[in-house]
């Protein structure tokens, strides 16, 4: 191990605690410089492990006294533990007191001030910061929590459960009593107390039962909670229909806060938000942001069952409750979504996600399975390897036994765990049990690969069509890359759903039964399919609707992927099939390192698609979209970001003058009349007019026409919605044009007290084509503008990671400016918030693949970073990984 190194922890050296925590009667004196706890809490031996002190996790907490049975004991501190060795065998009360400082909380993990107003963030490991506990998700107690503070500062205190009492105290303070009956982890422990004002729903629901949802945000943004209250109605809803899964609680709260590291929380029954992830008014908030809204509230409103009745019995099964609440609130989008072409919309969302952001993770220094195998700081391990793949992996299980049978599956697992911290295993365990004889059944030692394996499966696809047999031979293959650490890969079970066409598009019988989709198993290194009764050549038509989450090389030509393009019956092969023909002509003119030229066949399809009478002018957006410029890289062994980026930018300018006409027509008849709404279809309508807009003032620039961009310029002053406002002015940022500044400069005027706006807008300025290095100047420049700040996530978020991580051509830089920036930032941030400094340390993740200049010099920056002695664990895993990744690469 090299020196510095914190010790990592491994999956297989769990064990269960020596003590249970049963019951917790916790007592909040809350001041913002000094918070005083009182936990008195009920423990007892665990029988399964007869020896051993108590030891109790705490960090950063001022002690007061230890009382057992009411008697003072002796402890001693060891690190990050209370350790009591002479704690009772018999059931014993244990009294904890000690004092925190939340408005010094910074990395906002634990009890933190945030607008005047407390907030707490537990998971993973935040209780420690709030008092000594077991802090660990398999001890799970009663929670009783007082909370006593300021009645006028703090008029609103809240915790967990249901409200058993409140009055008031001397002094102008005042106190409330919380009950929550269902036993928990200390991760999903919450309190929220401050002057905040409540949207208020009473529903009733399907089993008859009344309940109260309240939303909770600052005074003046109470407007902007309908879309959030709308969606976590249409949460429940669904989850009853689904799942037969009701709401267990009378009260279900939520709340928003503007210092917040992630999305949101699901604490029992209180709910915490990223106020990006809650507020939304047509004026402020992008159809995305909509969009995106409804699925984080269903999200942990879905973790109420998923995550809570049935937690997790360590963090390495993380994804037991991440992967499988991820695949719930897909689905939640995809049925709210309603038709079966805004279903596609919403899983080729998911899977272009997957692709920019998870496969390249996979592929890099911080590859790791589903269910990683040790880590040196949890925090690292909420990836989107954990949350989306683990997603697509809940997902394979559903296309093994099918969606009534994954149904029952679900039932058979509340019905074992409800109330438990399980496993991984017992999840697998149970949908396989409900589905005896199923595909999934009978493979699944082999299919729990995916939990254990990291590095996405390349698959490997060959059709033969035999004229005088008149079958079709279809050969599979798969082979996983190595990962660190990981050398030798084992075949995993790959579900291939298909289909035939003919050369015109038909879809073929596969079977005597007349079939035209099935599921192919893949299970070995190799196999072959073989199709009967099949006339002529046939396309293949692999992998439908992502049906599992690999790279898929089937040789298909140019012809077959038009015939799939026009004629796939399933629409995200017809969407894969035209980013594929993209794909291969970048590819081809990077490997050739020519300049791109896109043919006239393409130009024409793309035409054809823009035009077509019938798609869904969402579908269109995707289709015309181009491959983003992270999943060109990951096809690629070497990596010259700006040589991708040229690429990308001469295709576009391609297309926006090729089909100019086209592109006109398109922006004039997507417009949405009316009042707002985030609707599928008028979201689809906004989308692909901004596209056409943002095509129009790109061509205008290399045209020298003026009229598009004032027509822009224009339409972003008069627009009645955020969407319509931030497409015009991203189309007149990311075309360079003159009217840009102007534009930018009024865009900051009317929205500078809002602070979400303001994050879009420098989040625009960051991520906008890199020309002659202009972006990352302005970037840079940045951050010295007085609203700037490390502190608040959002804001580090929307300028920093925006160009680290989002902008490959600004980021890098043949002079290496990018990476001293970078270094100096990942530093900065690491003294205020290791959590944030971590995820924007993870840009440099796949340096080693980067083509000379970029290589040496981004490796001396990380080298930099990982030279600097007080390094938090969170940065430090991340900077020695992608350092030891690089080693392993030379050797
Ligand atoms: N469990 C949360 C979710 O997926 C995410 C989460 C984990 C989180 N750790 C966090 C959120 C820290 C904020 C801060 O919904
Ligand atoms: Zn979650």
């Amino acid at each position: 191990m090299r020196e510095g190194t914190s010790p990592l922890i491994h999956r297989l050296d769990y064990q269960q605690p020596a003590y249970w925590i049963r019951k917790v009667d916790l007592t909040f004196d809350l001041d913002p410089a000094k918070t005083l706890v009182t936990s008195k809490m009920q423990v007892e031996r665990n029988r399964a492990v007869p020896h051993g002190p108590l030891r109790l996790h705490g960090e950063e907490l001022n002690l007061l006294r230890v009382l057992i049975d009411g008697s003072s004991v002796s402890f001693r501190q060891e690190g990050h533990e209370l350790v009591i060795e002479g704690a009772p065998d018999a059931d014993f009360a244990l009294e904890i007191r000690n004092t925190c400082c939340p408005e010094k909380n910074t990395a906002l993990s634990g009890l933190y001030t945030s607008g005047g107003s407390f907030f707490t963030q537990c998971e993973a490991e935040g209780f420690r910061r709030i008092t000594y506990f077991l802090d660990r998700p398999d001890v799970m107690a009663v929670y009783t929590v007082t909370l006593r503070a300021d009645a006028s500062r703090y008029p609103i205190l809240l915790s967990n459960g249901n409200l058993t009492d409140s009055g008031r105290l001397d002094n102008g303070r005042h106190f409330a009593v919380w009950s929550d009956p269902f036993p928990k982890p200390s991760y999903l422990f919450a309190v929220v107390a401050g002057d905040l004002v409540a949207r208020e729903q009473r529903v009733r629901t399907r089993a008859g039962k009344d309940h109260l949802l309240q939303v909770y945000v600052r005074r003046g943004d109470l407007e902007k909670t309908e879309h959030a209250m709308n969606s976590l109605i249409a949460s429940m809803v669904w989850d009853e229909a689904r799942f037969g899964l009701p709401l267990d609680l009378e009260r279900f709260m939520v709340v928003g806060v503007s210092d917040f590291n992630m999305g949101a929380m699901e604490n029992k029954g209180l709910n915490i938000f990223n106020t990006s992830a809650l507020l939304a008014s047509p004026a402020t908030a992008t159809d995305a942001d909509f969009h995106r809204i409804e699925s984080i509230v269903a999200h942990e409103y879905f973790h109420n069952w998923t995550g809570n009745r049935v937690t997790c019995r360590d963090w390495f099964q993380l994804s037991l409750k991440e992967g499988l609440t991820v695949f719930r609130d897909q689905e939640f989008s995809m049925d709210m979504a309603g038709t079966p072409s805004a279903r596609a919309v919403c899983r080729i969302q998911d899977v272009r996600q997957l692709r920019a952001l998870q496969f390249p993770e996979d592929s890099g220094a911080m590859a790791h399975p589903v269910r990683p195998d040790s880590y040196a700081e949890i925090n690292n391990f909420y990836t989107t390897t954990v949350y989306e793949k683990g997603a697509e992996v809940v997902r394979m299980y559903q296309t093994l036994v099918g969606r009534k049978g994954f149904e029952a599956g679900m039932k058979l697992y509340f019905e074992r765990h409800d109330g438990q911290a399980v496993t991984c295993d017992d999840f697998a365990a149970a949908i396989a049990d409900a589905n005896p004889g199923s595909p999934l059944a009978t493979r699944l030692d082999t299919f729990k690969r995916w939990y254990s394996q990291a590095g996405t499966p390349r698959l490997t696809a060959r059709g033969e069509h035999d004229a005088a047999a008149r079958t079709y031979t279809l050969r599979l293959a798969q082979h996983t890359p190595a990962t660190p650490g990981q050398g030798d890969k084992q075949p995993q079970v790959i579900p291939v759903v298909m289909g035939l066409l003919d050369r015109h598009g038909a879809a073929l019988a596969l079977n005597a039964a007349g079939d035209t989709e099935t599921v192919l198993v893949l299970d070995q290194a190799e196999q072959t399919f073989v199709f009967e009764n099949i006339d002529s050549e046939p396309v293949p038509s692999l992998l439908r609707d992502f049906s599992a989450p690999v790279v898929l090389d089937d040789g298909l030509s140019d012809a077959a992927l038009l015939v799939l393009m026009r004629h796939d019956s399933d629409a995200f092969n017809r969407w894969e099939a035209g980013q594929r023909l993209a794909l291969n002509r970048i590819l081809h003119a990077l490997r050739a390192g020519q300049p791109l030229v896109l043919s006239p066949a393409f130009i024409e399809a793309m035409r054809g698609v823009l035009n077509h009478p019938e798609l869904d002018p969402a579908f269109k957006e995707l289709a015309l979209t181009l491959p983003g410029e992270s999943y060109i890289a990951e096809q690629l062994d070497v990596v010259d970001p700006q040589a991708i980026h040229a690429a990308v930018m001469a295709a576009q300018a391609q297309l926006a003058s090729a089909l100019r006409d086209d592109w006109i027509a398109a922006f004039e008849a997507h417009q949405v009349q009316g009042g707002y709404t985030p609707d599928p279809a008028s979201s689809g309508k906004r989308a692909l007019a901004n596209l056409a807009l943002s095509m129009l003032v790109l061509d205008a620039r290399s045209s020298g026409d003026a009229v598009w961009p004032g027509k822009a310029y224009q339409r972003f002053k008069d627009a009645s919605n955020m969407t319509d406002r931030l497409g015009a002015l991203a189309a007149l940022v990311n075309a360079g044009a003159e009217l840009a500044a102007p534009a930018l400069e009024r865009f900051h005027a009317l929205f500078k007290d809002d602070a979400l706006v303001i994050d879009k807008w420098f989040a625009l300025q960051a991520r906008a084509p890199e020309v002659d290095g202009r972006v990352f100047a302005r970037a840079k420049a940045l951050t010295k503008h007085p609203d700037f700040t490390l502190r608040n996530p959002n804001r580090a978020r929307s300028l920093v990671a925006s160009l680290c991580m989002f902008n490959p051509a600004a980021f890098h830089r043949t002079d290496a400016a990018g990476y001293v920036f970078w270094a100096d930032q990942v530093l900065a941030m690491d003294a205020i918030n290791p959590q944030i400094a971590s995820r924007i340390a993870r840009a440099m993740d796949r340096w080693s693949v980067l083509a000379e200049p970029y290589r040496s010099a981004a490796r001396e920056a990380v080298a930099r970073v990982a030279a600097k002695p007080d390094l938090s664990t969170d940065v430090r895993e991340i900077v020695e990984r992608a350092l030891a990744s690089g080693e392993s690469q030379a050797s």
